[in-house]
């Protein structure tokens, strides 16, 4: 009899093991948006309000790991690191910023820590994580931005500091900026003029963000501000390790999140939502000829069926297009409150007609759809 178990366990161990080694030799070879994702362990990508930098020919995908149910949507394990030559097949890189166990870190597990992004910084020739940190216990009332730091990709990340930024700073108006978007603090014109004097003294409200850098080398950090109500743009200190006071406003009073920067051909593109908490809401984006603005608002990319609603989905990141200059991927989050983890990620690719980007649905694609 226990021979037979033994045989029966030894049968099921070496099953298993087959199997891991199956999906080891398997390679995706497209992108099918919305379905599950798996690593080179043949587990979904844990790496929700991401974002991806390209280093050496490698990209790395940073997320927020994830954990069943509700209580997934605090931080209970920390950023989640990827790798990938190919962008269909990513390799399990592990927890690139752990949060802390211990209880009075800004980063204590529990804490909610949204929406890393990592870039590289070629003077320091440090990697460089910010991240919206929420404080442990706090629900969203912090709204700080954290910073943490690496001398390699996939870290470990040394966190620094997290704050509010640019405390006691006035805006920065570009050539063209209309009287309804300058701040009046003596007579607040709306809510969200109201709240940047509240917190003028404090440092700016800061929650969904991205980071973006631009070709001469400096770094913008982008975030949903003034109590969701305003984007923020805010330029970052050569080692990108903390603000330099020169900000502007974005949209007033319009309430965009996720926010996502990308160039092409000298011209600024910012793809966002509306603020609807988890569930999804129409897409809108903006353009530049300025990183300084005026960004002009130019409605929703989306087309199709869906398109109402971004498939599902709330953008995250937009990633250049290995090899093809000039073509972008829109990355989204298709979020599972109920159950976090098992979040779903839409990729799809953008497409440019004379100045308009339009993104549309596809079950499956690859990356033959950019023609160059
Ligand atoms: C929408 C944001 O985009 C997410 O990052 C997250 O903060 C949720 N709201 C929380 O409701």
């Amino acid at each position: 009899m226990s021979k037979k178990i033994n045989f029966i366990a030894g049968f099921m161990i070496f099953s298993l093991m087959l199997n891991s080694y199956v999906w080891a030799q398997q390679t995706n070879t497209s992108f099918t948006p919305g379905k599950i994702w798996k690593d080179d362990k043949g587990v979904h990508i844990n790496a929700h309000g991401g974002g991806i930098v390209e280093h050496k020919g490698v990209y790395y995908w940073f997320g927020e790991h994830k954990i069943e149910g509700e209580n997934g949507n605090t931080a209970q394990v920390g950023v989640h690191c990827y790798s990938s030559k190919d962008l269909y097949n990513w390799k399990d890189e592990g927890i690139a910023l752990p949060v802390s166990e211990d209880l009075t870190s800004d980063i204590a597990k529990g804490c909610i820590l949204e929406r890393p992004k990592v870039v590289y910084n070629k003077k320091t020739k440090k990697f460089v994580m910010w991240f919206h940190l929420e404080l442990l216990g706090k629900g969203y009332a912090a709204a700080r931005s954290g910073v943490a730091v690496a001398d390699r990709p996939t870290g470990p990340y040394t966190f620094i500091k997290s704050y509010r930024p640019n405390p006691g700073k006035m805006p920065f108006y570009a050539e063209g900026t209309a009287d309804k978007d300058k701040v009046n603090c003596e007579t607040p014109a709306n809510k969200s003029d109201g709240f940047f004097y509240r917190d003028l003294p404090g440092g700016q409200m800061a929650r969904d963000m991205t980071v973006f850098v631009d070709d001469d080398g400096k770094a913008y950090h982008i975030f949903s501000s003034e109590e969701n109500f305003t984007l923020h743009l805010a330029e970052l200190t050569p080692d990108y390790l903390g603000h330099t006071g020169r900000f502007i406003r974005i949209y007033v009073g319009q309430q965009t999140e996720a926010p996502a920067l990308f160039k092409k051909n000298g011209v600024y593109y910012m793809v966002g939502s509306g603020c609807t908490g988890w569930a999804p809401n129409p897409a809108r984006w903006f353009k530049a000829s300025s990183i300084w603005g005026p960004w002009t608002y130019m409605g929703n990319p989306c087309q199709g069926e869906g398109a109402k609603l971004t498939y599902g989905g709330q953008s995250t990141h937009v990633l250049p297009v290995p090899g093809k200059k000039g073509e972008f991927i829109f990355m989204a989050d298709k979020w599972e409150p109920k159950n976090a983890i098992d979040g779903r990620y839409l990729w799809l690719p953008i497409r440019f007609e004379n100045d308009k980007i339009t993104i549309n649905w596809l079950d499956q694609w690859d990356l033959s759809v950019f023609k160059k």
